[in-house]
């Protein structure tokens, strides 16, 4: 009998943190390198929510509280969904999870039984794929190629359908690519969603407050408001409020889907952190001014950064709408070589050689599921986004 479960064969870790993981090892043992390949904001969680935090376990909120989040923090989610994105939720149709992973995760769960599919946009987030699989469901994707703005077209959404069909993951703005689909794009395949009846959409909204120039943030159940009712809008206080290690995200759904994943959460963490909690209460409600302030910091290093990969010769990067990622192709560069000798056979292949050459940490494509590209992370200073377009300018000069 094997000791390690039939599930755990059926998934992979998670490449993006492989490769943070690598490029640490890597500085560690004394060699230069830039890390490009990290999803966080580089800031600093504001000062008020900190003191929040300071403040709750002064106070000796430091207790368990209801499995999926406590009241006040539930009804400042109201709040924010009725506030920003015109969504009417109760209290009862709210789920507040340890980050927007377990929330994803605890849905995924609930819902999915051997041989639902899930259909999932490529490029997407490493983490959905992975995580149907543990629930027992099957991967479905289709592909958002260069071409549509890395976005999936309503015919490709259709063709995707089946009667398995339970879930429909949509990601906007999108990580890896920064991709944001407009209200007129939304539409036209919450149209299609409209024809099968069957499918519930997850969207996960996570970059909801990072979008750039004339862009604006829709959301399906805004867009489509008859699909309300098998929608499930998740979010999270991990990017626009840097605050990743709080470990708070949350979702709003109907109250039967949000009970079911209470009874895994009661089951598994028992609730999220009541001190994250307090201090996402405050992010969700007090001053949002650093909001705007990021965002213009976060802009001008997506302009330079695509920029200054642009003027690579067989690199080719689109602005995207939002997010803090780009993801150029490099289909002008497979099949060179590297001085070492290796053949850039694949995005794996240029990444490796990338790193060990020149020190810079970028995450391939195919872990997102969309060859040949890479992903940047621009959360980081502009010296050193600077020096990491010059270092890869610089390697890509020495392919022949
Ligand atoms: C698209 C997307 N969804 C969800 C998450 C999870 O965020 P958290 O669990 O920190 O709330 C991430 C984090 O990288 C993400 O990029």
């Amino acid at each position: 009998m094997a000791f390690l479960s039939d599930t755990l064969a059926r998934v992979k870790p998670s490449p993006t943190i492989a490769m943070t993981t690598k490029a640490q090892e890597l500085k560690a043992a004394g060699q230069d390198v830039i890390g490009l390949s990290a999803g966080e904001p580089d800031f600093d969680t504001p000062a008020h929510i900190k003191a929040a935090a300071i403040a709750a376990i002064e106070a000796g909120k430091t207790k368990y509280t209801a499995p999926d989040g406590m009241p006040e923090l539930k009804k400042a989610i109201c709040a924010k969904f009725a506030r920003e994105n015109g969504l009417t939720y109760t209290p009862d149709q709210i789920s507040v999870g340890t980050g927007g992973k377990q929330v994803l995760y605890n849905a995924l769960m609930a819902t999915l039984n051997p041989g639902d599919e899930v259909i999932i946009p490529a490029p997407y987030w490493v983490s959905y794929p992975d995580m149907v699989l543990l629930a027992g469901g099957v991967p479905v994707v289709v592909e958002g190629p260069l071409e549509t703005g890395f976005k999936i077209t309503p015919e490709g959404l259709e063709a995707a359908i089946t009667p398995r069909t339970k879930w429909l993951i949509f990601n906007s703005p999108s990580n890896p690519t920064g991709a944001g689909y407009s209200r007129q794009e939304l539409k036209a395949l919450t149209d299609v969603l409209m024809r099968h009846p069957h499918v519930w959409v997850m969207s996960d909204d996570m970059y909801e407050h990072l979008v750039y120039d004339d862009f604006t943030f829709c959301t399906p159940a805004e867009v489509e408001p008859r699909l309300f009712e098998r929608t499930l809008t998740v979010n999270g206080v991990s990017k626009a409020y840097a605050m990743t290690g709080w470990r708070i995200g949350y979702a709003g759904g109907p109250a039967e889907l949000i009970g079911a994943m209470r009874k895994i959460q009661s089951q598994s963490t028992s609730n999220p952190c009541s001190i994250s909690q307090w201090a996402a209460l405050e992010a969700l409600e007090g001053p949002q001014d650093f909001i705007e302030s990021n965002k213009s910091l976060f802009k001008q290093r997506r302009d330079m950064v695509c920029e200054m990969l642009n003027a690579i010769e067989g690199i080719t990067c689109p602005i995207p709408e939002g997010a803090f990622y780009v993801y150029p192709s490099i289909a002008g560069l497979i099949g060179k070589t590297a001085p070492d000798g290796t053949l850039i056979d694949s995005d794996e292949a240029f990444c490796l050689a990338l790193l060990r050459a020149n020190g810079v940490a970028v995450v391939f494509g195919a872990a997102f599921g969309l060859s040949p590209n890479f992903r940047v992370s621009y959360a980081a200073s502009d010296d050193h986004l600077k020096a990491a377009c010059t270092r890869i300018a610089q390697f890509c000069a020495t392919l022949s």
